[in-house]
């Protein structure tokens, strides 16, 4: 039987290289603060407890990242070793405590798993040969034994030598978690309590360290500044795209192609070139994106085709419809089979019924369509008096002609048909021609003024 298994995830750290004002953990990977997919990559391992020790920018932090875990303060940040020492009133005397970075975004969990195994009641410890070990700490050695490890500033020439490192990234029995916290020193070329110390106690203790080489170094790479933290989004991208197209999806150049979420899709999709997908969205079979769309919280039909330059969000769309290019559908558009929205077409809070259409230059807000209904170019529905959003009902196939403006609370009954250029204010009736401008007079016997020896 293994032993209960507690983690704790560092994340206090102000993140300076990244010359931002949100605190380096809440910078995103593919849509999501590092911090909070390393909580996510934590629950998966089902541990006991989870404590985050953060300490810049903590308020930040809680507002952005709403997981259940406990929220541990640092207010200093003398150290690896002294942020551990901080959850220590939250681990129990028995057990293990895995150690994880809020800044090392992309550890999966079968590397933690392989090196919970190699641990067993011991230490574990992560590990990565690194051609540049620079900056690291290394991995010291007697005779294939780890017995200490020895950071970059306070290594001397033959340790500087050594390739392999720390990644970090450790698992220690909690039974002597406190007396080796309680026995750091600050006396070392940074002033600070190294949790790295760790390795040469446990060693004098006769507790064996069990080095895990990592399988990639991206697993086990942190964050310090925008330059890693692009890196580390292209090889998050690039694994994301090459999965969807394991399992079908046509993306007509995978290092073009964004998904900042989820994506739930059907057979023979086809997504072309520069698409961002966020939040949540599925798109059923023979679905295709063409260039240049955002999609965010969306759900799209069977057969439906996007045409190039149209961003979706918050939207459900059935199947056999036809969008875009150029078309805006915002939160609340709710469109049935076989409609179709053209170019410059915004739909907000509306619904429409199978097989209707807004081909051109349209904007529709708080509207209710029904079926085969063809919105005319240029038709404005007039739903905000600047206080108050009102509603616009459309009944099955009408035809609203170019240019007509609905000044909302309004009703247009079934097969009614309006006069290009009107502006409706009143509830018409079904069947009902409806005709709201100004008439087209002609002034007899006018002369138009001219130039004298025009040529
Ligand atoms: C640490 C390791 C080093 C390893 C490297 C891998 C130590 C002493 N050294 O060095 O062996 O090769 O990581 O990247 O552990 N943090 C806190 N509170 C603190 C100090 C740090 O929360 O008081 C957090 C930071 O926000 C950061 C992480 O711990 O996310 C690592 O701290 P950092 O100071 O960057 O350690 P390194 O010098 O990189
Ligand atoms: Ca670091």
């Amino acid at each position: 039987m293994t032993q209960p298994l507690h983690i704790v995830i560092l994340a206090a750290g102000k993140g300076t290289r990244m010359y931002s004002k949100m605190p380096k953990v809440l910078h995103e990977i593919g849509g999501e603060p590092m911090v909070a997919r390393v909580i996510d990559t934590a629950k998966s391992l089902n541990p006991q407890s989870i404590c985050v020790v953060i300490g810049h920018g903590k308020e930040q932090v809680l507002d952005k990242v709403k997981r259940d875990v406990v929220w541990v303060e640092q207010t200093e940040q003398l150290g690896t070793g002294h942020a551990v020492k901080m959850a220590l009133p939250h681990l129990p005397k028995e057990g293990r405590t895995l150690v994880l970075y809020g800044d090392v975004p992309l550890t999966d969990t079968a590397t933690l798993e392989a090196l919970l195994e190699a641990a067993g009641d011991e230490v574990g410890l992560l590990t990565d040969v690194l051609d540049n070990p620079t900056g690291y700490g290394r991995i010291i050695r007697e005779s294939e034994k780890v017995v200490a490890i020895v950071e970059e500033k306070d290594a001397d020439a033959a340790q500087k030598a050594v390739k392999e490192t720390n990644t970090g990234i450790l698992v220690l029995p909690n039974a002597k978690l406190e007396g080796w916290l309680g026995s750091l020193s600050s006396n070392n070329a940074q002033g600070e309590y190294y949790l790295t110390d760790l390795i040469a106690l446990a060693n004098s203790d006769g507790i064996a360290v069990h080095p895990v080489q990592v399988r990639a170094s991206h697993l086990a790479a942190g964050v310090n500044n925008k330059v890693q933290l692009a890196e580390l989004e292209r090889i998050f991208q690039t694994e994301q795209a090459q999965e969807l197209l394991r399992a079908g999806v046509t993306l007509r150049d995978p290092a073009r192609f964004d998904l900042r979420g989820r994506l739930k899709h059907g057979q023979d999709v086809v997504i072309d070139v520069n698409v961002v997908i966020e939040g949540d969205v599925e798109l059923g079979d023979d679905v295709e994106i063409g260039a240049n769309c955002m999609i965010k919280n969306a759900k799209i039909g069977a057969g439906t085709k996007i045409a190039p330059f149209t961003t979706l969000e918050d939207c459900e769309i059935g199947a056999s419809a036809a969008i875009g290019p150029y078309a805006r559908l915002r939160p609340g558009a709710k469109l049935a089979d076989e409609v179709h929205i053209g170019n410059f077409v915004e739909v907000k809070n509306t619904s429409m019924g199978r097989g209707s259409k807004a081909n051109h230059l349209t904007y529709l807000g708080d509207a209710e369509i029904g079926r085969k209904t063809n919105i005319g170019a240029g038709t404005i529905t007039a739903n905000y008096d600047g206080v108050n959003k009102y509603k616009t009902v459309i009944g099955d196939e009408v035809r609203i002609g170019s240019d007509t403006v609905l000044v909302a609370p309004v009703t247009v009954g079934n097969r009614v048909t309006t006069g290009a250029g009107s502006t409706i204010t009143k509830n018409c009736a079904d069947g009902e021609l409806v005709l709201a401008r100004a008439r087209q007079t002609v002034i007899q016997g006018w002369v138009r003024p001219e130039k004298e020896n025009k040529n």
